[in-house]
């Protein structure tokens, strides 16, 4: 006799794989909402949820462009398969969700802030929290980053940035970001990544520069000296201390002549400048391994680029391994680090030492993968950098990123004095901030070290 049991068995069968594919669908909201409610448990008003969204691929990086429906739908699709391998959101082993959050009084947006890390473990995800006015909005997701992206960048899309720049992939979708009112400090254990992401920035910014508009002229100090030989005929390159003296001290010159041109012409700052008509490149000051420049003048030197360059269009990226108030003998590093805006900060070996470089422990809970990286400045979001192949096996590839980068744009000078020291006043300070010498025009660029 048939008991329908064969029956009762496959429905159950199949509710069981039902919920299996379809519940987890709820499973970062109530996680989200379980984490609200045991971190202010002992508050009388918690921090609530009054909008969700599922993202669905229409939800994913391409949402705030002004695109039909289907070329959203066409581009998100692509941009998923191609930067995270997944299929889009909706198979529902991935979500990625939206909240608009209501802070209470009583809970600061600081503290809500702070847990961030704590609704991405809740989720084994990534969690991403920007402030708009009133309203929080909290990206979760559990889309995991893949280990490794192959650089890749089109600066066409980005003729509004004057420096545009992609860090890395998040999974929110890229981070590219116009750093040109911005110094950026990296840091992290050895070997999981900071050379190579001032690869990737320095090749973005010169391959911007020769494709659009607005130009920079790349400065790079590499204490290694064997760090970034590819980039000599693009870039000024020095490697060693007498160098750096040299090239810092130039700059901090150009920065007195831009001081000069900027009074000319009533502006207070390069953008302005620029915006006026006039032409002048931004200077991007790279320092790798920034512990080793010990040297005194340098280090005065850099303290004052850090401090007011920024204007004048002189962006500085440092790296090192470990920041610690010591790096420097005589110039504190906390005065340096107040002037970096952005971090970077990969995978440091304690909470303390992501303390020094983020104020908060977590880089010491990334995980252990190379290129791996919280992104500290207007939002704060773990990503994956992207990959520039520098091994001898990529040379191929390496000479193909090369080539796009065409002429040299800048002739780039070399002549290092053998002994070069700052000399007196030349440091722009309060007491000194007017331009020395004659007049000087507009148009005349026989002042310029760097010939613009
Ligand atoms: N985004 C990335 N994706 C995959 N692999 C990476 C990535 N970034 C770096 N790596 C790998 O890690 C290695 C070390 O990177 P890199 O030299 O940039 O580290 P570092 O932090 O500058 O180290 P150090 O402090 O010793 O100078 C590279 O040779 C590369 O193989
Ligand atoms: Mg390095």
């Amino acid at each position: 006799m048939d008991l329908g049991l064969g029956k009762v068995i496959s429905e159950t069968r199949e509710q069981i794989l039902y919920a299996v594919n379809h519940l987890p669908k709820n499973s970062i909201p109530a996680a989200f909402e379980d984490s609200i409610k045991i971190i202010w448990r002992h508050e009388d008003m918690v921090p609530m949820i009054i909008e969700k969204k599922l993202l669905t691929i229409n939800g994913m990086p391409y949402l705030e462009q002004k695109l039909s429906k289907r070329e959203k739908l066409r581009q998100s699709t692509e941009f998923i398969k191609k930067f995270f391998g997944n299929e889009p959101l909706e198979t529902e082993r991935n979500e990625g969700w939206f909240f608009i959050i209501h802070i209470p009084p009583g809970i600061r947006y600081t503290d809500f802030l702070k847990e961030q890390q704590r609704f991405a473990d809740a989720v084994m995800g990534s969690c991403l929290i920007e402030r708009e006015g009133k309203a929080i909005k909290v990206w979760l997701s559990n889309l995991q980053l893949k280990t490794m992206y192959h650089y890749q960048f089109d600066p066409n899309e980005y003729q509004d940035h004057y420096l545009p720049v992609p860090f890395g992939i998040s999974s929110r979708g890229p981070i590219i970001k116009d750093i040109a009112d911005t110094h950026w400090f990296f840091a992290g254990e050895t070997r999981y990544g900071k050379s190579n992401l001032i690869h990737c920035i320095v090749y973005s910014l010169l391959l911007a520069s020769s494709k659009n508009k607005q130009k920079s002229y790349i400065c790079i100090v590499d204490l290694k000296r064997i760090e970034f030989p590819e980039f000599d005929e693009w870039a000024w390159r020095v490697t060693d201390i007498k160098g750096a003296v040299f090239m810092l001290l130039k700059i901090t010159e150009e920065i007195k002549r831009r001081e000069g041109l900027f009074a000319k012409a009533r502006v207070r700052k390069i953008q302005d400048y620029i915006y006026k008509g006039y032409e002048l490149p931004f200077i991007v000051l790279v320092i790798d391994e920034l512990h080793r420049l010990q040297d005194t003048a340098s280090q005065e030197m850099l303290k004052t680029i850090l401090a007011v360059g920024a204007g004048f269009g002189v962006i500085v990226i440092g790296s090192t391994q470990r920041p610690s108030s010591t790096i420097f003998e005589k110039v504190k590093f906390g005065d340096l680090k107040a002037n970096f805006d952005g971090k970077v900060s990969f995978r440091a070996s304690t909470s303390t030492d992501s303390q020094i470089i983020l104020d908060n422990p977590s880089a010491s809970y990334l995980p252990n993968i190379k290129g791996r990286a919280i992104f500290q400045w207007d939002c704060e979001v773990e990503m994956q950098t992207f990959y520039f192949p520098l091994s001898p096996k990529e040379e191929p590839q390496l000479n193909k990123l090369l080539a796009e980068l065409g002429q040299p744009r800048f002739v780039v000078k070399r002549s290092e004095p053998s002994d070069v020291k700052p000399q007196k006043g030349l440091l722009p300070g309060p007491k000194n901030t007017r331009a020395p010498g004659g007049p000087l025009l507009l148009d005349d660029r026989s002042n310029s070290y760097f010939g613009f």
